[in-house]
């Protein structure tokens, strides 16, 4: 297995995404260690485009306890409800903030966020057991690719193997 993620620089967002999709999935090839198999998607994630912050919360005792992530030091724990990812996680649905000064509740992680994507996180079961999170230190950032794109990571995610909700 190739350790290595090529993905042209400069290339549209599209093109990244799908580039980088199949890349992924050999990526995670061979190891069942799901903490390392997230971890990795998060890198890969983060080398190709211009997050901030992206990184996983997973679900534990009705909390969203912080997973791996690469960007600045984070919030390590996120109750049902609150912030944009408690919110996702209680409403079950993708949520994209255009500003995150304009979502009430917003909990700022850093100060340098300006929009945020949230996307649940289900397993084999379509138990949801935690959200995806990435942030962009630029207002109106995510839109319909991202959306489309990080829910199919997601998914990806969800397979990896962890059961529990
Ligand atoms: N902004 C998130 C908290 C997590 S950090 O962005 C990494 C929220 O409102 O839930």
């Amino acid at each position: 297995m190739s350790t290595e993620i090529h993905i042209t620089q400069g290339a549209a967002k599209a093109q990244k995404y799908e580039s980088l999709l199949p890349q992924l999935v050999s990526l995670v090839q061979g190891e069942t260690d799901f903490i390392a198999n997230v971890s990795n998607i998060m890198a890969a994630l983060k080398s190709t485009h211009s997050f901030l912050w992206i990184g996983c919360y997973f679900i534990q005792e009705n909390e969203l306890v912080l997973g791996p992530f690469q960007g600045p030091v984070a919030c390590t724990r996120i109750a049902k409800g609150k912030g944009v990812c408690g919110t996702s996680w209680a409403k079950n649905e993708t949520i994209v903030v255009p500003d995150v000064e304009q979502f009430p509740g917003h909990i700022a992680c850093s100060s340098r966020s300006q929009s945020e994507i949230v996307v649940p996180i289900h397993n084999h079961k379509h138990q949801l057991i935690g959200v995806l999170d990435a942030d962009s230190d630029l207002l109106n950032y995510f839109d319909e690719t991202d959306r489309q794109n990080l829910e199919l990571i997601a998914s990806l995610i969800g397979k990896l193997g962890r059961v529990e909700a």
